[in-house]
């Protein structure tokens, strides 16, 4: 035990009245933005959030977060909420503890850098909103692009919460860029802007606890202000990286209330409230009345969310994040992206290439925006770059930040990287080293002109400012100019019920199909047999031209089908991709195709040419979308043409085999 931690009284029981501790551990609630944003794609509407706000209010949080980050976007895009409302609701409710926001400094809550004149709208209007501490962060750590912020919260009189983005580029803090010192020169560059909290923001979960515990220390030693960790769960580390910043002194931390912590969310409050309990660092926390809010939350309002839970893995934790030093939801959108382009088994490639293109691009921390950023160039690169020729397909926001756009990158971007992105780029083929907005022209006025039918106060102006597209359209919808799509509307609690009771009673194999409406002519019926967690169904689809459309699916039957069904129609024979010519093409003799109705990947060739086969007989296995496709032969026959093998990759459409009659 480290001597900074102190046992004070062994005998104390939970209550919230016991004796007070020396320095206690101060606490960030996240629950209502980042929780939600981490494990539930940022839906948490506010009216759930109202049932646990007052009682969260007594807690005696630092303070709660509720704004920023995701929330501006997905409220006024899939939820029709007003975002600023939000605040301005949950202010009557919690009237006591400051309300948090996270600010990506001049992307404000969006992906990109907006002018100054709308960054000072923003600030001043969430202030005004009900706004009390700004946490600020920039994915370079370029604090040039706070200048413009940070005049608008001391301006207002708020609390400025100065972010270090944490990244690195070994397992361990260290190396040349991301070490002890560039925190510690970081940490007091905020200071000298005025911080009046410094945040290390970890939000990949890469922190180990040993390297939190001496980055704490030397930051205590080099800064006054306040220090605050935000560790995401993500790698497993968080509870334990937590504990030993506490030893080296942190002041404040975050967590999540326990039905919306781990998995990439947070550490759990309660479990740290008491570990601490009876120390000089006790949070003083009523841990009954922290049982009291999960127990809101449980009943009442998760089970509407729960379908949203990214994933359905046993392990709560992603060693990947582990082993390759890289965000969780950036190696996921990777993997989805690599799928899209039917090129999953390059993702070793990937992960070796995603240092080397970081490197390039000047070893920036990987956070939004920049995670995107570096990981859609890397796929780039293995898919297309061909011989000796790296970055023969530079995406536009590589070309933007070799032109400076973004700001300063951790070391030099590479010289030659940097020249053949900004050929030929409109703003110039010479980089900026001034601060990014000097660039960028005002851009208020014009969006006010451009929606002065629409909005009605300022608020209105800077939904529409920040997103044009939905933000005009969510305007449409609050003043009733569109009608509201089923979709955007609130899930009940009852409809969540409902649909676990039909969940539970197919798994019991209670459920029996009714058809509830006439089955529409289809001329192009294909059946595929597909296979789930091992289980096979039989599945109807009709092509007509758009995309399939799903007419039955019922469990697989070994036998031959019983519904009769109509002959199916040769399919058209589609243009193979450019880049990749089908395997096989129908020769003069005709024959009928097997097309692959998804790109994916072989895993099966259950029959070779010459094969006699049945109209439906399975021919080739195809794994997409982490399902496998039994798929069957379009016709009875002979197989005449087959030349593909398992690992092979095809595109939608790309013909497999052909059968002749
Ligand atoms: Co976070």
């Amino acid at each position: 035990m480290s001597k900074d931690i102190i046992i004070e009284n062994t005998k104390m029981d939970y209550s919230k009245d016991r004796p007070k501790a020396k320095k206690p551990v101060k606490v960030m609630d996240l629950t209502l933005r980042d929780g939600h944003q981490s494990l539930f794609a940022t839906r948490g509407r506010t009216e759930d959030m109202i049932p646990v706000a007052e009682l969260m209010d007594e807690v005696g949080f630092w303070a709660l977060e509720t704004w920023g980050g995701a929330t501006f976007d997905t409220m006024h895009r899939f939820l029709n909420e007003d975002p600023w409302e939000r605040i301005r609701t949950l202010k009557k409710y919690a009237k006591k503890t400051p309300f948090s926001m996270l600010l990506r400094a001049q992307n404000l809550v969006g992906y990109r850098n907006y002018a100054d004149d709308v960054a000072e709208a923003f600030v001043d209007r969430a202030a005004a909103n009900g706004m009390d501490v700004f946490r600020t962060f920039d994915a370079l750590n370029d604090y040039r692009n706070f200048e413009t912020v940070v005049k608008g919260i001391k301006k207002a009189g708020k609390h400025f919460q100065g972010c270090i983005c944490y990244s690195m580029t070994e397992p361990r803090m260290g190396g040349d860029v991301y070490n002890l010192d560039y925190y510690v020169v970081k940490a007091k560059e905020l200071e000298a802007m005025g911080a009046d909290s410094i945040c290390v923001k970890d939000m990949a979960g890469l922190m180990a606890p040993y390297d939190a515990f001496a980055l704490f220390k030397a930051l205590k030693q080099a800064v006054k202000a306040p220090l605050h960790l935000h560790s995401h769960f993500t790698s497993g580390m968080a509870p334990m990286t937590h504990l030993k910043a506490i030893e080296a002194g942190v002041d404040i931390v975050d967590t999540c209330m326990s039905p919306y912590a781990y998995r990439t969310s947070h550490p759990a409050v309660e479990p740290m409230v008491m570990a601490l309990l009876g120390t000089n660092r006790d949070t003083g926390f009523d841990i009954n009345l922290l049982a009291r809010i999960n127990e809101i939350f449980e009943k009442e309002i998760v089970p509407k969310y729960r379908h949203l839970l990214a994933d359905n893995k046993m392990s709560i934790i992603d060693i990947n994040v582990l082993l390759h030093q890289t965000p969780g939801g950036m190696l996921s959108n990777l993997v989805n992206q690599l799928r899209e382009m039917d090129a999953l088994d390059k993702i070793d490639q990937v992960y070796a290439e995603l240092p080397r293109v970081r490197k390039d691009l000047g070893q920036i921390p990987l956070v939004t925006p920049t995670s995107q950023i570096v990981g859609t160039q890397t796929v780039n690169n293995v898919l297309f770059d061909e011989g000796e020729e790296r970055y023969k397909m530079i995406t536009g926001q590589v070309k933007d930040l070799c032109f400076g756009l973004y700001g300063k990158t951790a070391v030099p971007i590479n010289p030659e990287v940097q020249k053949k992105a900004l050929k030929g780029y409109p703003r110039g083929e010479e980089p900026i080293t001034c601060r990014p907005a000097e660039v960028l022209e005002p851009e208020l006025e014009k969006a006010q002109e451009e929606v002065k039918d629409l909005a009605r106060d300022l608020d209105d102006e800077l939904i529409y400012a920040l997103y044009p597209v939905t933000g005009k359209r969510f305007l449409k919808w609050k003043y009733g100019l569109e009608e509201v799509p089923p979709e955007v509307k609130p899930r009940t609690l009852e409809e969540a019920k409902a649909e676990k009771e039909l969940i539970e009673k197919a798994k019991a194999g209670k459920l029996v199909e009714k058809k509830e409406k006439a089955i529409p002519a289809m001329e192009n019926l294909r059946k595929f047999n597909v296979l789930v967690d091992g289980e096979y169904f039989a599945v109807e689809v009709d092509a007509p031209g758009g995309s399939p459309r799903i007419s039955s699916v019922s469990q697989y039957a070994p036998a031959p089908a019983p519904v009769p069904q109509p002959p199916p129609t040769p399919v058209e024979v589609a243009k193979p991709a450019a880049s990749k010519p089908a395997a096989v093409t129908v020769d003069d003799n005709g024959g009928t195709p097997l097309v692959a109705p998804m790109p994916g990947m072989i895993v099966g060739v259950e029959k070779k040419e010459g094969d006699h086969v049945n109209q439906g007989e399975a021919v080739l296995v195809l794994e997409a979308m982490k399902m496998e496709n039994a798929l069957g032969a379009p016709i009875s026959g002979t197989i005449t043409k087959i030349n593909l093998g398992v690992g092979d990759q095809v595109a939608k459409n790309d013909i497999l085999c052909v059968i002749a009659p």
